[in-house]
C-alpha cells in the first residue's frame, strides 16, 4: 500500500457512511493506454490493473461497502490479439490462485458471472474452487464478470424461460421482473448503485445492461492502473451529491 492509500485506510470523514452505495460496479478501462504511455507493452497494464482491483476490494472492506463487481473480460474482448487474450486468461487464473487464501481470510465471497464454459479449463477449475470455498463467507460480495456480455446474459435468460414455458412449468403471464432476474448470472446479487468507468470513455460496453437500469454513472479520466483510493473517494463524493429520483419527483 502506498503512503497516500494508507492515509485512506478509514472512510474519509467527508463521506456519509449511511449513504454509501451498497454495490459498486467498475469498468476497469485504460490498461492498454496506461502501458503505452509508459512505452510498455499493453499486457503490462493488465498486470498493474490487477493491483488496482486488489486495493479497491480491500478499500470496500475498509470503508464498509458490501458489494463490488468488476468487469474483467467482455464477450467482445475475444476479438483482441490472441497473445493478449491468453495473457488475460492466465492473469485471472494466477491472481485468483495467489489471492484466494487472503480473500478467504478477509471473509470475501467471490462469484464469477458470464459464460464460464468458454474459459480455459484450468481457469474454470480455479473459479469453481474459489466460489465453492468462499460461498459461506459474509464479507464483501465480490463479483468478477469474465466472458460476460449483458446482451448474451439477457438472451440466455430468455431461452431458459422459454424452455420452462414450453415444458408447461410456467405461464407466459407469470413472467415478471422477479422471475426474469432469477435467470440472470447475477441472481441474488443486488443491482449496482454506482458504476465507475475509468479512462474517460462514456459507454457501458455491454456491461450489466439489465442491472444498471438505475445506477449512477461516474466516469473518471484516470486510467485503471492509476486508480487509487483517492479516485474512489472522489467517485463516492460525486455519488453522494446525486439526487436519485427513480422516476419520482
Ligand atoms: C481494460 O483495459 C482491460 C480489459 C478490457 C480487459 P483495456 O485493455 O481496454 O485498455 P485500453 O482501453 O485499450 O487502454
Ligand atoms: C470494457 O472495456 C471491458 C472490460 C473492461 C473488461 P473495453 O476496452 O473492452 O471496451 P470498449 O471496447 O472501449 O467499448
Ligand atoms: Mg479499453
Amino acid at each position: 500500500m502506498t503512503a497516500k492509500q494508507s492515509l485512506l485506510s478509514k472512510l474519509p470523514p467527508d463521506l456519509d457512511r449511511h449513504r454509501l452505495p451498497k454495490h459498486v460496479a467498475v469498468i476497469m478501462d485504460g490498461n492498454g493506454r496506461w502501458a503505452n504511455r509508459q512505452g510498455l507493452a499493453r499486457i503490462m497494464g493488465h498486470g498493474q490493473g490487477a493491483d488496482s482491483l486488489k486495493d479497491l476490494l480491500r478499500c470496500c472492506q475498509d470503508w464498509g461497502i458490501p458489494a463490488l463487481t468488476a468487469y474483467a473480460f467482455s464477450t467482445e474482448n475475444w476479438q483482441r490479439p490472441l497473445e493478449e487474450v491468453e495473457f488475460l486468461m492466465t492473469l485471472i487464473e494466477r491472481v485468483l490462485r495467489r489471492e484466494l487464501a487472503q480473500m478467504q481470510e478477509e471473509n470475501v465471497k467471490i462469484r464469477f458471472v458470464g459464460d464460464l464454459s468458454q474459459l480455459p479449463l484450468s481457469l474454470q477449475e480455479e473459479i469453481e474452487r474459489s466460489m465453492r470455498e468462499t460461498q459461506d463467507n459474509r464479507g464483501v460480495q465480490f463479483t468478477v464478470a469474465t466472458n460476460y456480455g449483458g446482451r448474451q446474459e439477457i438472451l440466455q435468460a430468455c431461452r431458459a424461460i422459454a424452455a420452462q414455458v414450453k415444458q408447461g412449468k410456467i405461464d407466459v403471464d407469470g413472467i415478471d421482473e422477479q422471475l426474469f432476474e432469477k435467470q440472470l448470472y447475477t441472481a441474488g446479487i443486488p443491482h449496482p448503485d454506482l458504476l465507475i468507468r475509468t479512462s474517460g470513455e462514456m459507454r457501458i460496453s455491454n456491461f450489466l445492461l439489465w442491472q444498471m437500469a438505475y445506477a449512477e454513472i461516474y466516469v473518471t479520466n484516470t486510467t485503471w492502473p492509476d486508480f487509487t483510493r483517492e479516485d474512489f473517494h472522489q467517485a463516492l463524493i460525486a455519488y453522494q451529491q446525486r439526487d436519485r429520483r427513480f422516476g419520482k419527483i
